[in-house]
């Protein structure tokens, strides 16, 4: 089923996933409009909901299905698809997501390093494409080094810093932050409504 994770990310793990949050334009949590890629078992989605964020401005994704079912047990009011991130643009705007606008953040707990060159682009063109101007990918990765390489991150215009190290979770992982410069061609087009 395409997981990656040896356990459940940590309490540790998921406070730093959320630390590049309080740095967004719109700092009170309870505007904020976040996406969730991988969500697994909710690690990161329990601590979006301790953190404030309101239901309506999240939307957490999941590819796998008996997951799926698991996360809706677990977050019955929680806007959820099953669907994968390769096609993130699509199944948000299928959602309904899109219609109360762009994300501020795209929080990844997919194994993104772990996954081909051609996957890692199609995921991150997708967040971007759901992304506000200014809005950051944030993904964490088992070692110190970026899960997306240099050459791809040239490739996409995305500038990259690291945003922590959660060395209590089980195996230490880093939080790195993605950020996109800010050009015409990359501005979110919302969706027809018609469509
Ligand atoms: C490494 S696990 C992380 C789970 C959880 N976020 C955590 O940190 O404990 C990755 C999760 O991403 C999901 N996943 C993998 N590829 C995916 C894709 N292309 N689209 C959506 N979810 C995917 C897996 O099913 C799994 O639940």
């Amino acid at each position: 089923m395409g997981v990656a994770a040896v356990l459940p990310s940590g309490r540790q793990l998921s406070q730093k996933m959320l630390k590049p949050l309080s740095l967004l334009p719109e700092s009170d949590p309870a505007q904020q409009r976040v996406i969730e890629l991988g969500a697994g078992t909710g690690a990161f989605t329990r601590a979006l909901i301790e953190h404030g964020l309101h239901c309506a401005n999240l939307l957490v994704v999941e590819r796998d299905a008996s997951l799926h079912g698991l996360l809706r047990q677990r977050f019955p009011d929680l806007q959820l698809i099953q669907a994968d991130a390769c096609a993130l643009r699509t199944a948000a705007q299928a959602s309904g997501y899109l219609l109360g606008g762009p994300a501020d953040a795209v929080i990844s707990g997919l194994g993104l390093l772990s996954m081909p060159r051609a996957t890692q682009r199609s995921i991150l063109n997708e967040a971007f494409s759901v992304l506000r101007p200014g809005g950051c990918f944030v993904q964490f990765t088992y070692g110190h080094a970026s899960p997306v390489s240099r050459a791809l991150r040239e490739e996409l215009g995305l500038q990259v810093r690291r945003a922590g190290l959660a060395w209590r979770n089980a195996p230490p992982a880093s939080v790195f932050v993605y950020q996109r410069a800010f050009t015409a061609a990359h501005t979110f087009s919302p969706p027809d409504a018609t469509q």
